[in-house]
């Protein structure tokens, strides 16, 4: 089969892992010039752009988006789905945001959107939630590694400002911080995670959320003389008349608390279902290589979709339509 042609948006802290493992299947994709805001800082020339026409040359079959920010991707990502593109995105602020007009443009245009990354990182939450669909009453979890490398460094009498630097290093964080130390991520997650366990529209901006900015090392370290740890922890329940009661808050854990052991980027996720089962979902949450993993395990779904599509093209006897969505 020919290869697909791939547009990726954005090469940063995600974007340059998942480029890898497209370069690393040569066979299977041609990328176009990857857009970014200025091409001289990835040098290479040619390989890089940022022209939005020469990013999106060619009708691209798969466009991948790891812009970060919300109203300007979900465009970018709208306008692809329309053409009917498949989509893959770790972005939960568009995601969140923007959630009905991409899954409603995805469904009109023929096409595809998975996001399997935007929440969780590496831990399959999303997935975990797809298997369980319409049998779960609560999710609770340590859902930004920013913040939770944040508090385990403040724990170690890390400053704050220190351990925020350090953990964009790493490549943890937002582009803006301020995302995750005032809980605005934690909320984007949350939102797409109630979407996905109930059906439910909550917006982030509805959702109740604390900042981690009055958290000091003294606060985090009288936590651990008492046997406990501070976390950030992200919270919805499905309440009987179908309402969702949500919030972000920092808590102290008791130290033996399955969300207490989250160690720096880790996410871990508990999620309770009717029998009063609590599935434990663990993975790395944050950082170049886990994230940009699922994004490129989304890629290859997303090509298994389209090469079923040319398969079924192929042979016109063929009486079962493959199943294109995820
Ligand atoms: P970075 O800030 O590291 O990278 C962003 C990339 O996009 C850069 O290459 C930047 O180019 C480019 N870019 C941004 N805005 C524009 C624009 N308007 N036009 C052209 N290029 C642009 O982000 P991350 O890789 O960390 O995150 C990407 C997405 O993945 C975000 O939605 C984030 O929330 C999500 N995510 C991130 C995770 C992580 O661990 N970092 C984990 C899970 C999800 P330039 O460098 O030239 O400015
Ligand atoms: N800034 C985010 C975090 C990236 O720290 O969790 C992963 O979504």
């Amino acid at each position: 089969p020919e290869r697909l042609r791939v547009a990726l948006l954005g090469c940063g802290a995600v974007g340059a892992g998942v480029l890898t493992y497209l370069h690393s299947r040569p066979d299977l994709f041609e990328v176009n010039p990857v857009l970014v805001r200025r091409p001289a800082k990835y040098g290479e020339p040619g390989r890089y752009t940022a022209q939005l026409t020469e990013a999106l040359a060619g009708k691209p079959d798969l466009v991948v988006e790891l812009l970060g920010g919300a109203d300007h991707p979900a465009e970018l990502m709208l306008a692809a789905l329309h053409d009917g593109a498949q989509v893959v995105t770790a972005n939960k602020a568009a995601v969140a945001k923007h959630y009905d007009s991409l899954h409603a443009c995805a469904e009109a245009g023929g096409g595809a959107i998975r996001y399997s990354a935007a929440v969780g990182g590496g831990a399959p939450i999303l997935e975990t939630l797809a298997r369980l669909e319409g049998d779960v009453v609560a999710v609770e979890g340590v859902m930004n590694g920013t913040c939770n490398y944040l508090l385990s460094r403040l724990a170690e009498g890390w400053t704050f400002d220190d351990a925020v630097r350090q953990a964009q290093e790493l490549g943890y964080a937002e582009a803006d911080p301020a995302a995750d130390v005032d809980s605005h991520d934690a909320a984007d997650k949350l939102s797409v995670l109630i979407r996905e366990a109930f059906g439910v529209a909550l917006l982030p901006d509805r959702i109740a959320k604390e900042s981690l900015r009055d958290v000091t090392p003294e606060a985090a370290q009288a936590a651990l003389a008492r046997g406990e740890v501070l976390k950030q922890v992200g919270r919805c329940r499905l309440l009987e008349d179908g309402s969702i009661a949500a919030e972000v808050r920092v808590v102290a854990l008791p130290a033996a608390h399955p969300l207490a052991g989250a160690r720096n980027e880790e996410n871990r996720f508990l999620v309770t279902d009717t029998s009063g089962k609590v599935h434990e979902v663990f993975g790395k949450g944050a950082g170049r290589w886990p994230t940009a993993t699922a994004v490129f395990a989304d890629v290859m779904d997303a090509q298994r979709a389209l090469l079923g599509r040319v398969a079924q093209a192929a042979t016109p006897t063929q009486a079962a339509p493959l199943k294109l969505l995820a």
